[in-house]
């Protein structure tokens, strides 16, 4: 049996005996999770034009089954943005019929560099804010109307302990909206991997025609020149000096690695607990609520904004129907 204090971490183990890290999994966690989103906030916005694009839908769902379950919220919502980053989710929450009543929000993460990009954006939106550096488990106190996190679940070691501080900052009848999360209850879905494979067997068709005509040498030879023409040094190579420089490792990270560490929930990295985020699970955890609605998207295994045209309108359909076997998964449930 696992030792309490690995906290569901010893599925890093390997990893860390390979690079001959001497910290505790939960400390080695923290080191590449906060050394990760530093480099990654510079990169942040541009790398998620996926989500910017596609997520406005759903946060206008989710939020319209908080106003159809009444009674209507009055103005001035006090908001806990957990994980904010550079405060994406925010304001996509904001331009929905419920943002409207936002009155102030408290922007918290563990990355100082995500909490500077998200106050310069912050400042835009003509409402009282807060930065906060740390984990939800830090914030004192709060008594929150809706506390958000969007793409967040999944980086979260405890979720049982994560669930707890929801509870106890959330003022009754709070809200508690997630999404943009693996969708763990449906990776074994037979009609997921069979979408999946058809939009796969589509976008084949649509390699570039420069692709075709060369052998795949001479297509990664061209790949690797424009690669290391056009990019600056990646923030992986980036994550993993600062990581060598602390010490945390002696050998650096492959991606897919690092990756393992940061979104620990996700499925198909090596190290990682790898099961996405359950709905079923979460209904055991945050026992004093009530689910108000669970949508899923993502039907073909990539957001709406990336789909060929003909595919964007049967993900529209399936989301219509309110089916749950899509990639991702959001929700919002009230503190009863
Ligand atoms: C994928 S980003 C999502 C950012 C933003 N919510 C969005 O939707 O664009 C995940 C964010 O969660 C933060 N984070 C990771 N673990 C955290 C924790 N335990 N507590 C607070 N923030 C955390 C990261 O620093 C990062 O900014």
């Amino acid at each position: 049996m696992a030792s309490p204090e690995l906290n569901g971490l010893d599925c890093l183990l390997p990893l860390m005996n390979s690079r001959g890290v001497q910290l505790s999994p939960l400390e080695f966690h923290y080191a590449v999770n906060v050394t990760f989103h530093a480099f990654e906030s510079q990169v942040y916005d541009e790398n998620h034009q996926d989500m910017r694009l596609s997520l406005p839908r759903q946060f206008e769902l989710l939020c319209d089954d908080v106003l159809a379950r009444g009674p209507e919220p009055g103005a001035g919502l006090n908001i806990l943005d957990v994980g904010c980053g550079t405060g994406l989710g925010s304001e996509l929450l904001l331009k929905t019929s419920l943002g409207q009543k936002v009155g102030r929000i408290d922007l918290l993460d563990t990355s100082p560099e995500m909490l500077a990009k998200c106050a310069e954006r912050a400042s835009t939106w003509g409402l009282e804010y807060r930065v906060l550096e740390g984990t939800v488990e830090a914030v004192a106190s709060g008594c929150y109307d809706l506390v958000l996190a969007c793409s967040v679940l999944h980086h979260i070691p405890d979720l049982d302990g994560f669930s707890v501080s929801i509870r106890r900052l959330q003022r009754q009848g709070g809200i508690f909206l997630h999404l943009q999360d693996p969708n763990g209850d449906y990776f074994e879905d037979r009609e997921l991997a069979n979408r999946v494979g058809e939009i796969d067997v589509a976008t084949r068709k649509r390699v570039p025609s420069w692709v075709r005509r060369m052998s795949p040498l001479r297509v990664a030879s061209r790949i690797r020149r424009e690669i290391t023409r056009t990019q600056p040094k990646g923030y992986i190579q980036l994550v993993n000096e600062r990581l060598l420089g602390e010490g945390v490792i002696l050998e650096p990270m492959t991606a897919e690695e690092i990756w393992s560490v940061t979104d620990i929930h996700v499925d198909g990295l090596p190290f990682s607990l790898g099961k996405g985020v359950s709905v079923t699970a979460m209904k055991a955890r945050l026992v004093d609520h009530d689910l108000i609605a669970s949508r899923s998207y993502g039907f073909f295994g990539q957001l709406w904004s990336e789909l060929p045209p003909r595919f964007k309108a049967r993900e529209e359909e399936l989301i219509d129907q309110k089916k749950l076997n899509g990639r991702y998964i959001g929700c919002v449930w009230q503190h009863a």
